[in-house]
């Protein structure tokens, strides 16, 4: 999820800085916004170093010399890329001109193209804050819908004491995630989460590996983190940024996945296991690279079935597999979840073309002990949060049967 976050002129702009890895260890990427007067109180410097993106500032073409600032040019599509914007502070100026449709640099040019939703965090000295224009202004854009983050009391850069100054960051995310319609139905859970294939090596050179990507493993990972969970994202290889607020566990082969799994399990609430883990490993790889020289033979023995060993140990967690199947399918599943003392598992029939493995897309079942559900090809994200969807469902089912039990 992307969010533009405008930074206008005041002396609280230096805490937008803080509101930036706030909203990114909630797993959403930022763009900054700076205007002309902002500039005066904290450079774009900072904000391209935490955000990581070049920051927009007024200029157009030619200041796009410094390499942390981006021509506006360049970033006209930014009011179709974003999912929210939120402009902290907002100076009793901007807000004048977001009140009167005045379009006159790119924050405000930005604020009436885009169609997402916007939060405004407004910030001033208490007799602006006060003032009948200003609240005049404030109620116009209330009506029109924009969500508006009051300003807390007390003593304020100028010296006075009142209402206007910024809001507690926490405040202004927690209102950003409700415009982003972002649920928060997984905070308190740690989730760990497999991802990936794993790679057995034959020699010091080759290995027997799959065409796991990761994709799927990454996008639960980051859905759960948006839904206010703590992840431990176990990953084997993958060419993918792993996100920046999950604890990360990079591992290469099965039994290196097992042991990981085992030393954070204590930790975990919820795990799901998305990783495509070998089922086989060479028994004896060779120290040397292999010649090439007639027929060879490699002697594979089982790897440990990490899932059946978690579903031992559950005690009280969710586990969730996943199982990729290309015959009989369904039936297979329904034996692993079983077997594997699962709550859930989600059928990947990858025998389908354009979705499972590396792919953006997939198409899966979710089977529980008490039914199951489809969900139609569509994007890894998408299947992600229909996958949490079940956890939580699953864990007020759980509830309720304690509860009754108890009763
Ligand atoms: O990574 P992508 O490119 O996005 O692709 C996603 C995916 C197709 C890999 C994913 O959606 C998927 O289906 N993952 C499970 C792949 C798999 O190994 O399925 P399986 O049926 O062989 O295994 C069943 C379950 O047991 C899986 O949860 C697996 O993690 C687990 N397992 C398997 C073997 C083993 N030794 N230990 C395990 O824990």
């Amino acid at each position: 999820m992307k969010v533009a976050l405008g930074v206008t002129g005041g002396i609280a702009a230096y805490k937008a800085a803080e509101l930036v890895r706030l909203l990114q260890d909630r797993g959403v990427r930022i763009q900054v916004v700076m205007t002309r007067a902002a500039q005066e109180f904290i450079r774009p410097l900072t904000f391209a170093a935490l955000s990581g993106e070049k920051v927009i500032t007024d200029l157009f073409g030619s200041g796009a010399e410094d390499p942390n600032i981006a021509s506006a040019v360049e970033h006209i599509a930014v009011a179709q890329a974003i999912d929210a914007l939120v402009v902290a502070p907002a100076t009793a100026d901007v807000i004048a001109k977001f009140a009167h449709g005045e379009a006159n640099d790119f924050l405000t040019t930005l604020f009436l193209a885009t169609t997402a939703p916007v939060v405004i965090a407004p910030a001033m000295n208490v007799n602006m804050w006060e003032n009948a224009a200003t609240q005049a202004n404030l109620q116009t854009l209330k009506a029109r819908g924009y969500a508006i983050v009051e300003p807390d009391s007390g003593y304020l850069a100028c010296g006075m004491v009142g209402a206007g100054r910024l809001a507690a960051n926490e405040t202004i995310v927690k209102a950003v995630l409700k415009a982003l319609g972002a649920r928060q139905d997984l905070a308190g859970e740690t989730v760990m989460v497999t991802a990936g294939p794993t790679r057995e090596p034959i020699d010091p050179v080759r290995y027997i590996g799959n065409r796991s990507s990761g994709k799927m493993g990454y996008a639960l990972a980051e859905a759960a983190l948006r839904r206010g969970a703590k992840v431990i994202l176990i990953s084997g290889p993958t060419a993918l940024t792993p996100p920046s607020s999950a604890e990360v566990v990079q591992v290469q082969t099965a039994q290196q996945m097992r042991d990981a799994v085992m030393a954070h399990l204590d930790h975990a609430t919820i795990v799901i296991k998305a990783a495509a883990v070998a089922d086989f490993t060479v028994r004896a790889a060779a120290a040397e690279k292999i010649k090439r020289k007639g027929p060879m033979t490699l002697e594979l023995e089982p790897t440990t079935d990490i899932l059946a060993e978690v579903g031992a140990k559950k005690g009280g967690r969710i586990v969730i597999g996943f199982a990729a199947e290309t015959s009989d399918a369904l039936a297979n599943a329904r034996k692993k979840l079983e077997s594997k003392s699962l709550d859930a598992i989600v059928l990947n029939d990858v025998s389908q073309p354009g979705i499972g493995f590396d792919s953006e897309r997939n198409a899966v079942t979710i089977l529980t002990h008490s039914g199951s559900e489809t969900v139609p090809e569509t994007s890894k994200w998408e299947v992600a949060h229909r996958v949490l969807d079940a956890v939580v469902k699953l864990k007020a089912e759980r509830k309720k049967s304690t509860q009754s039990l108890r009763s």
